[in-house]
């Protein structure tokens, strides 16, 4: 298979590129901001999501068999404050995307997230009506539509959540600091397995109760995504939507315990806070999903296995940590 990864030098696109190479599976990443830090031994593409004809000249120079698309912008404030060019990159990049996806014949694996949902119904499932109480959910949800319509494409959405890893081709870049709107656990691990104390906001604005995903797990269902025939999850909407997040959700102060156990770290790291106030004046007018959970059933008899737990993810992980900073 030749398959095509935007945002390869992210957290997920490090961990498919990771993975794909270990199937010796033929790939190109786009590239977009600095290059990556480990040794490239495939084929890369300067690409920046809001050129669209460079999208299109892209896949059409390189006829991929599939292409998982997790390229994004993740800054909630950023998006906010500039919300044109973000829909540029996010739902007009996205659908040249799939247009080139579909002149070649291209597999196209849109990667969207829990954040379609408001986090207030305590159990959602592919076929639940999207909520989005921000812009970034906003976005994805136009783009998860925008795939729908387009005839003749053949297309999948994974929705991750939760994102915890390493990002193996910048690990330098990887997001370690607390703030509303960016992934907890990754800067929970490396506070307290560095044995430094860990803040667990517990006030308004967080998202309280998300599934856990582990880059890597996850990584290997949208793989599995990119070669499915796409008919698993084709329930009741006729969509084709699939949850490749942890298959556990759980409280920041629940994971932050389970954190401090898996990496041998003190308990009494993990601080319980009050929600830092610069950080919600500054995302006053910017929604958080309180409590997000997920069944992951349907997508794990789909794709023939379900995620890890929060345990079994954390477990893994312990491991690949090891072994890289070893
Ligand atoms: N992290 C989470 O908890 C989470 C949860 C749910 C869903 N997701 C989704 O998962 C996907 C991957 O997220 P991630 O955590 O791996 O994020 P990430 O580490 O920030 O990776 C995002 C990638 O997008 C690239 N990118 C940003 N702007 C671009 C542009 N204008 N043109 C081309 N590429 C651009 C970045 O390139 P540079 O690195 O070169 O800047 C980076 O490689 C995203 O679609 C995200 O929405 C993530």
């Amino acid at each position: 298979m030749r398959l095509y990864v935007t945002g390869g030098t992210g957290l997920v696109g490090s961990n498919i590129i990771r993975l794909a190479r270990r199937q010796n599976i033929e790939i190109i990443a786009s590239q977009y901001g600095p290059e990556p830090e480990w040794q490239v031994d495939y084929q890369l593409d300067p690409l920046n999501f809001a050129d669209h004809e460079a999208i299109r000249a892209s896949i059409a120079k390189y006829k991929p068999d599939a292409v998982i698309h997790c390229a994004a912008i993740l800054d909630q404030l950023f998006m906010f404050e500039n919300r044109a060019l973000c829909w540029s990159i996010m739902v007009d990049g996205t659908r040249a995307l799939a247009q080139a996806c579909r002149e070649v014949g291209a597999r196209l694996v849109f990667v969207s997230s829990d954040w379609v949902f408001d986090g207030q119904v305590d159990l959602v499932d592919e076929t639940s009506p999207p909520n989005p109480v921000n812009f970034y959910g906003v976005m994805k949800m136009a783009s998860e539509r925008d795939l729908g319509a387009l005839d003749g494409l053949d297309y999948a959405v994974g929705r991750l959540a939760g994102i915890y890893g390493l990002n193996y081709a910048a690990p330098s870049l990887a997001r370690k600091d607390n703030g509303l709107g960016f992934d907890f656990s990754v800067y929970a691990i490396y506070r307290l397995a560095a044995g430094l104390p860990a803040e667990v906001w517990t006030g308004p604005k967080v998202n309280d109760v998300a599934h856990p995903t582990l880059a890597s797990d996850c990584a290997d269902m949208l793989l599995r995504l990119a070669r499915h025939d796409g008919t698993g999850c084709r329930v009741d909407t006729g969509s084709s939507i699939f949850h490749c997040c942890g298959s556990e959700a759980i409280s920041r102060i629940d994971l932050a315990r389970q954190i401090a156990s898996a990496f041998e770290a003190d308990p009494a790291l993990i601080m319980p806070t009050r929600t830092d106030e610069s950080a919600l004046d500054q995302m006053r007018h910017i929604g958080i999903p309180y409590r997000t959970r997920l069944s992951t059933d349907k997508t794990a008899k789909a794709l023939g296995r379900r995620a890890f737990n929060v345990k079994e993810g954390l477990t893994a992980f312990r491991q690949e940590w090891d072994e890289f900073w070893d």
